[in-house]
Formats: structure tokens, C-alpha cells, sequence
């Protein structure tokens, strides 16, 4: 299909996520101007229970993010020993403030919440990760239609799909995909999305789901077949050179970190090598990861434009 591609260029064009999230950003921009002129400042809380590392750095990166675009940026502190009650309280309390424009539930949380009973709990119209079961279930029936919101990894690979296809004027109608990974929040919206007919906002790929009980040579099969090829599956070197169709699209949702000669490094699910066969590829870090963050809060203003009617 993107065959063409590589006799231009011996490597994979690397998509750079600050690059595709300047584009989203632009947009950001543009609402925020509207909810100023308003008297509107969109806030966002991340709700956070007990102290993470992990999750530290994905906050501090949204934090930065937020400030510098000019959105609020509030994080609610609990402690990680919170019964249910009280967590659900917390999330209640912010749903009814009229300050608060976006809630997210920062994950991991422990274990002893249940995770969804506690996602569920955010107000369908505050979900700007779009992890309730209601957005959730808008995605099926149609891409950010409505008053859906999409969740955040699954519109950056959307977005950054959509830029290439642009760029290259591909149509992606009959063309084949595979998604390593099928977890509720990244995975399965991503296939959604990529299976989904363009007239809801999708892509029209005919698309193939694989997750950790996939035989290999299937996972193999599917992948040298697909023209789109998105790794959500948090296994490192998942994604072999050998198994990619010259020429195609390969978008890299993994993050693990890994040990290399005794430093922690992080790394996607994408061989580096894939550079090689493939026709554009994000790279770990600095591809989808940047353009999630802005997907959060072109989220964010877009709840703070539907809460106020502008
Ligand atoms: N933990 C790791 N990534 C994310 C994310 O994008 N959203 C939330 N809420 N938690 C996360």
C-alpha cells in the first residue's frame, strides 16, 4: 500500500509527537480564546491517590503542559489508605463544583478501590479521559460524536493517523490493521476507532485485535498483512522489522521501562528496527505520548465550551 514510500527513503519517516501536538494545540488555543473572552478559565483535576512514582512524571508533564496553554490545573491529593466512600465523595464533590471543567482519575490507584465503580463515578460531561462507561459506549456508536469525549491515547493515535493521512492523501477504506493490546482504555477504543465508518469519525481499516493470548504466528500473520500497525500492549521489542509490511504505518503506544546496562530506559513496543521497513513511525519516547497530553486538554476546553454553551 506504502510501498511507493520507501523508494523515496531508506527510513521511516518518525513522526515527532511535539510536532503533531503543536497542530492539536492550535485548536486548544483558539477555544481557550473564546472561553477568555467569556470570563471562562477551564479547569482541570487529576485526582490522585497516595504517591505513585509513575504516575508523578505523567503529571508533571500534564501540569506543564496546562500552565503553559493557560488552563487550570488542580490536582486532589488523597491518601492511598481512602475507603471507597470517601473516594467517591471526593469525585462527587467535583462533579458539583462549577469550577471544575475536567476530572481525571489518575491510575494505577490501589487495589482495593474498584477501579470502575470509581471511573464510572465522574460526571459524563467532566470525563475528559473519557474512561466511563458511557463514553466509552458513545465511541462504539460514533467518534466523538455527540457530547462524547474519546479517551486520550486513542485521539492522539487518531489525530496523528489523520495528519499522515493528509499529508499523503491515503484512503485507508479496504486497507488492513492490527492492534497488539485490548486493554478497556487504550486498546479496544483504538480498534474502535480504526474499524469504525468514516461518516461516525473513524478510519473504515479493517482491523485485527491481538492480546497476550494470540499465538505468535498469528500476531506475525496479522502484522504482515496490516498497512496500520498500532502496539498498545506493553511488551517491549513486541513489534519485530521481520513482521512489518514494507511501507506501513506503525504507531507505537507502549511504555516500558526497561534496564540497560544497569540505567532505566523507557521503550516502546516497536523493535527500533521496524525504522527500517516501515513508512512513518512514532517513536519512544516523543511520539504518541506528547500528543496525548495535548489530547487532555483539547478535552478539557471542549468540556469547558459545552458546560458554558459556547
Ligand atoms: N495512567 C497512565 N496514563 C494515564 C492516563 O492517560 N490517564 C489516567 N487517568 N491515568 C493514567
Amino acid at each position: 500500500m506504502f510501498a511507493s514510500l520507501l523508494t523515496k527513503r531508506s527510513l521511516a519517516t518518525l513522526i515527532k509527537g511535539q510536532d503533531a501536538a503543536k497542530k492539536i494545540m492550535s485548536q486548544v488555543s483558539q477555544d481557550l480564546e473564546l472561553l477568555q473572552k467569556a470570563g471562562v478559565k477551564p479547569k482541570v483535576v487529576p485526582v490522585v491517590v497516595g504517591d505513585v512514582a509513575e504516575s508523578r512524571i505523567y503529571l508533571d508533564r500534564k501540569r506543564a503542559a496546562a500552565l503553559k496553554a493557560g488552563l487550570e490545573f488542580e490536582e486532589k491529593i488523597i491518601p492511598d489508605n481512602v475507603d471507597m466512600p470517601t473516594m467517591l465523595k471526593t469525585i462527587e464533590d467535583l462533579n458539583a463544583d462549577p469550577s471544575v471543567h475536567g476530572i481525571i482519575v489518575q491510575l494505577p490507584i490501589p487495589k482495593h478501590l474498584d477501579e470502575q465503580v470509581v471511573c464510572n463515578s465522574v460526571d459524563v460531561t467532566k470525563d475528559v479521559d473519557g474512561f466511563t462507561c458511557r463514553n466509552l459506549g458513545n465511541l462504539v456508536q460514533g467518534v466523538g460524536l455527540g457530547d462524547s469525549f474519546v479517551p486520550c491515547t486513542p485521539l492522539a493515535a487518531l489525530k496523528i493517523l489523520q495528519q499522515i493521512q493528509q499529508t499523503e492523501d491515503i484512503d485507508f477504506m479496504g486497507k488492513n490493521a492490527v492492534v497488539a493490546g485490548r486493554s478497556h482504555n487504550v486498546g479496544l477504543p483504538i480498534a474502535m476507532i480504526l474499524q469504525a465508518d468514516h461518516i461516525k469519525g473513524g478510519l473504515d481499516l479493517t482491523t485485527t485485535i491481538c492480546h497476550r493470548y494470540t499465538p505468535n504466528e498469528q500476531l506475525v500473520e496479522a502484522v504482515s498483512k496490516a498497512d496500520v500497525v498500532v502496539s498498545a500492549a506493553g511488551v517491549p521489542g513486541l513489534i519485530k522489522p521481520e513482521f512489518v509490511k514494507p511501507g506501513a504505518i506503525v504507531i507505537d503506544v507502549g511504555i516500558n521501562r526497561i534496564k540497560v546496562d544497569g540505567k532505566s530506559k523507557i521503550v516502546g513496543d516497536v523493535h527500533p528496527d521496524v525504522a527500517k521497513v516501515a513508512g512513518y513511525m512514532t517513536p519512544v519516547p516523543g511520539g504518541v505520548g506528547p500528543c496525548t497530553v495535548a489530547c487532555l486538554l483539547y478535552n478539557t476546553v471542549i468540556a469547558a465550551r459545552r458546560q458554558s454553551q459556547i
